[in-house]
This record gives structure tokens, C-alpha cells and sequence, in this order.
């Protein structure tokens, strides 16, 4: 797919305040500083389109990228980090809580996981709870420049054994580089096949 236009279109809290559209939308949600807003920059090959940071707790809102016309990315804000107190993460929750069980227009979620990591209890608790929502989902495992090809698979391998606990079948994923732009033609022909459905 060719990216021709992306542009930003509002910040939003509330769902209900997000685009009326009955446009499709894809979401791009993981642990702060995982990179969600440098993946949405790579892919639509603009590097200042989302706001990213080394720095994490960027993103605080509701993001809205219009891309061609006819398509939504929303970059959200990131969880699991430490430093945010429990009142900022009781209304982070709320915020996410409440997009995912108001956009009917939500397309798939791409919940993005730091392929340098062994599983992580709060990606794990957070798939289980867009599980519960019934939120279609694709797991996208970033950063993959920063160590072996090897050692990525390593990780991806024992994060499925992890969910092979609780989940019949095994999500889809895909692993991505902000860096080297892997990942960026697999990711838009999802999005484009998902679009076409
Ligand atoms: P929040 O908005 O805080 O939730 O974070 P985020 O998930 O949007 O992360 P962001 O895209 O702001 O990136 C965080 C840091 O990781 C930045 O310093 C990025 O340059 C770096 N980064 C993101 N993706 C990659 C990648 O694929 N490879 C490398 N090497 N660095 C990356
Ligand atoms: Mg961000």
C-alpha cells in the first residue's frame, strides 16, 4: 500500500469525542516507550506525524492520523510505567477501557511488545484484558534492530509459550524496526487486507 496523505486530525479522552466516522481504525497501544508512536511515524514515512520520545509517557492521548482518506491510525498512550501514580493509571485505564468498548469502527488493535524482553507480566495481563473485550488484536514486536535476529525469535518463542497457559489458539504477529523499516510492508498489507474484508 502506498501511504499518499496522513494527517493529524484530533487529541481526544473520551471515545465519544473521537472522529464520527464510519471509517476503519487501527490502534496502536503497548508499554510506554515501546515504540507505538515511532511505528506509526515509519509507516506512513513521516517522521514528526506522532510524538515520540526516549522518554517514557509521550503519548497522553487519544491520537487520530486520517491516512488516505480512508483509514484511521490512533496512537494511545502506553502503560507499565512505573513511575505514574495510581490515580494517573485508574484514569488511563478508564480512557483505554472505554475507546476499546466504543469504537465500533475499531478495525484491529496492534498491541506492539519489546522483542528485547522476556515475557512481561503487564503485556500479558493486558492481552488477557483485550481478550475479555473481544477486541480483534495482532501482536507487533518492536525494536527488532536492536539485538540478533536470533535472539528476537528467543523472545517471541517464550512470550507464546507464556500464553499458551490461557489462550487456545495462538495470536497472529508480526516484528518491526522503527530503524531498519522492518516490518513496515507486512504491517500495511495486514491493514490493507483488513480494509478489503
Ligand atoms: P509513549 O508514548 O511514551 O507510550 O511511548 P511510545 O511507545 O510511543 O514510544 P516512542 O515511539 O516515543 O519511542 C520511545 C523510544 O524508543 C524513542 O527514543 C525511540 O527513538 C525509540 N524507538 C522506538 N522504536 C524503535 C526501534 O524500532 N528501534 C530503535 N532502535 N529505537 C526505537
Ligand atoms: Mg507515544
Amino acid at each position: 500500500m502506498i501511504i499518499k496523505d496522513a494527517k493529524f486530525i484530533s487529541s481526544n479522552t473520551r471515545a465519544d469525542q473521537c472522529p464520527q466516522t464510519e471509517l476503519p481504525e487501527y490502534a496502536f497501544i503497548g508499554r510506554s516507550n515501546v515504540g507505538k508512536s515511532s511505528l506509526i511515524n515509519m509507516l506512513t514515512g513521516r517522521t514528526k506525524l506522532a510524538k515520540t520520545s526516549s522518554f517514557p509517557g509521550k503519548t497522553q492521548l487519544i491520537n487520530h492520523f486520517l491516512i488516505n482518506d480512508k483509514w484511521y491510525i490512533v496512537d494511545l498512550p502506553g502503560y507499565g510505567w512505573a513511575k505514574v501514580s495510581k490515580t494517573s493509571r485508574e484514569s488511563w485505564r478508564k480512557m483505554i477501557h472505554f475507546y476499546f468498548q466504543n469504537r465500533p469502527n475499531l478495525a484491529c488493535v496492534f498491541l506492539l511488545i519489546d522483542s528485547r524482553l522476556p515475557p512481561q507480566k503487564v503485556d500479558v495481563e493486558f492481552l488477557e484484558q483485550l481478550g475479555i473485550m473481544g477486541v480483534p488484536f495482532v501482536l507487533v514486536f518492536t525494536k527488532t534492530d536492536k539485538q540478533s535476529a536470533a535472539k528476537t525469535d528467543a523472545n517471541i518463542s517464550l512470550f507464546m509459550n507464556t500464553l499458551k497457559e490461557n489462550w487456545e489458539e495462538l495470536p497472529h504477529y508480526l516484528k518491526s524496526s522503527s530503524s531498519s523499516k522492518e516490518g513496515r510492508d507486512e504491517i500495511l498489507q495486514f491493514i490493507e487486507s483488513v480494509n478489503q474484508q
